[in-house]
Formats: structure tokens, sequence, C-alpha cells
């Protein structure tokens, strides 16, 4: 009986959909105050007592998507991640915040494992894929870059960073909240959706490209394409956050800005393996 549920068991997890909303939780944090609480980055009405809150630092977020056909990374019929970005409220941005909190690609995935993330690096070697060397290079130049610019993502935000079963929580849960955003944002399907499929010949206009993404989230993306072969290259998602940190507040979406695609003639090149 025993043996025959743990099998059963195993054969389930196996056979778990890798978009399956996962059983993670991000936190905990600090407490908060309900004026705190109700408010919107780059919107508050009132000023944020606490920056461990609300993002007042990168108060725009943008989770960012790679289209790499060249070489092919990543699942033919999936865009793959490039990383959460705080941006200013006005588009600005600034990067490398904190030296002391830089970590390397292999520590990443320590640090993962002992926080019990195995599906979530799962998920990440699969879907989240450096296009030219080992994706752990990816992984740490988003976090030392980005992730250490957040004003509510420090460790000073956290009730329990020390925790020993759950250390350096604050690089665990910027994957696992990246790869959950990722998992609602699938830009292959909503452009395949518009009627914006991969082509060897077909080319597409950004109006085009930009219509699928607003039937899709009601909101316009920045689209990147290639300068001088004009492929579509990045989606960029623009969003503020709701009632909480970046962490575990609820994602807004806002329109993107200035595109980086020209008007007409926009490719879309199949990833060949
Ligand atoms: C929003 O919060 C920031 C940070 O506390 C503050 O500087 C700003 O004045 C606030 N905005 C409004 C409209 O109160
Ligand atoms: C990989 O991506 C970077 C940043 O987007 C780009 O500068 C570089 O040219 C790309 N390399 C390859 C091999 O596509
Ligand atoms: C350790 O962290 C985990 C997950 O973040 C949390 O559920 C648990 O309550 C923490 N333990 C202590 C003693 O704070």
């Amino acid at each position: 009986m025993h043996s025959l549920l743990l099998l059963t068991l195993t054969a389930l997890a196996a056979a778990t959909p890798l978009n399956q909303r996962s059983a993670y939780t991000v936190g905990p944090f600090n407490t908060c105050s309900a004026s705190d609480k109700a408010q919107t980055s780059c919107r508050n009405t009132t000023a944020i007592q606490d920056d461990c809150c609300i993002e007042t630092r990168g108060g725009q977020l943008l989770l960012t998507q790679f289209w790499d056909w060249n070489p092919p990374k990543g699942p033919s019929a999936s865009w793959t991640i490039h990383g959460l970005w705080p941006d200013r409220c006005d588009g600005t941005y600034e990067g490398y915040c904190d030296p002391t909190r830089e970590v390397t690609g292999d520590q990443i995935t320590e640090i993962i494992q002992q926080n019990g993330g195995h599906n979530l690096l799962r998920y990440m070697r699969r879907y989240w894929k450096d296009n030219a060397s080992v994706d752990g290079n990816l992984w740490s130049h988003e976090y030392n870059k980005h992730a250490t610019c957040f004003s509510s993502g420090r460790p000073e935000c956290y009730a329990s960073n020390k925790n020993t079963t759950h250390p350096q929580k604050d690089v665990f849960d910027y994957f696992y909240r990246t790869v959950e955003l990722f998992k609602g944002l699938d830009t292959y399907k909503v452009l395949k959706d518009g009627g914006v499929v991969p082509s060897e010949s077909k080319t597409y206009t950004l109006e085009e490209v930009q219509g699928a993404i607003k039937k899709a989230f009601g909101v316009t993306a920045t689209v990147g394409c290639t300068k001088e072969t004009g492929e579509l290259a990045e989606v960029w998602y623009h969003f503020h956050v709701k009632g909480g940190n970046v962490y575990d507040g609820e994602y807004l979406p806002i329109d993107g800005g200035k595109s980086f695609c020209p008007e007409t003639g926009i490719k879309y090149p199949p990833k060949k393996k």
C-alpha cells in the first residue's frame, strides 16, 4: 500500500506540467502599515512610510522576454525569460545597486536548492536561457544588476532572512516571482492568437504585433527588434505594483514605452533545432 502510494505520487510529480502554479511562498516579510498596503507604486496618494512595503525606488516593473532563435534557446513554441527590472516611475533606471549582495550562477542554484526549489530550478533551466553561455550567467547578471535595486526586495525587508532552513530568501523570491509572472505572459501564444507566428518569409507590422499584445493584455508592451535586420528579439511588459512589495504585491499592467522595431517588415524567424 505504502509503496504503491509512493509510486503514484512519483508518477504524478513527473507528469506535472511545467506551467502549473508551484506551491512556493514568498517572504516572510516585515509587517506593513494599513496605509502603505493601500498604496500602488508610482501612484501613491500619500507618502509611503516604509520603502520595504511598496516599491519606491523602481516603482515601474518590467517583465522582459527574449525570442532567441539564433542560436535557438528554449522550447521552439515559447519565448524565454530575460528578467524582472525596476525602472523608476519616469522610465529611467539604475543598475548594480548593492555590490555586497552580488551572487554567482552557482550560488543562485545552491540558494534555490537550499530553499527546496527543485521545480523552480527545473523550470528556469528550460525557460530562463542565456543566449551564448551557461544559464547561470544570465541569472546572476539579472539579479546583480536589477534585483539589487528594488527598495522592497532587500534582505532588511524580511522578517527572518537569517532563517537557516530558508537562507537568502530574497534571492529565491526574485527568481520565483519572475517565473510566476512569466507563466502568465505567454508571448508565443498571445502573438499566435493574433495571427503572428514564426515564419521564414512572412513579415509583420508593429501594429499587428502590438495589436495581438493589446488584445490579450489590454495594454501595449515595449517591442524590441535587432537593429540591422529587423527581427523580433524582445518584449517588455510594464507594471505598477499594488498593495505590497515587488514579490508579494499585485501587478497592474500599464502601457509600454517606445518600441525598438520598424513600423513594417518585422521578421519573426522560427527557432530551428
Ligand atoms: C509617494 O511616496 C513617496 C515616498 O514616500 C513620496 O516621496 C511622494 O511624495 C508620495 N507621493 C504623494 C503624491 O504623496
Ligand atoms: C546575446 O544577447 C546579448 C544581449 O541581448 C546580445 O548583445 C548578444 O549579441 C547576444 N548573443 C548572441 C550569440 O545572440
Ligand atoms: C523560515 O522561512 C520560511 C519560508 O520563508 C517560513 O515559512 C518560516 O516560518 C521561517 N521560519 C522562521 C523561524 O522564521
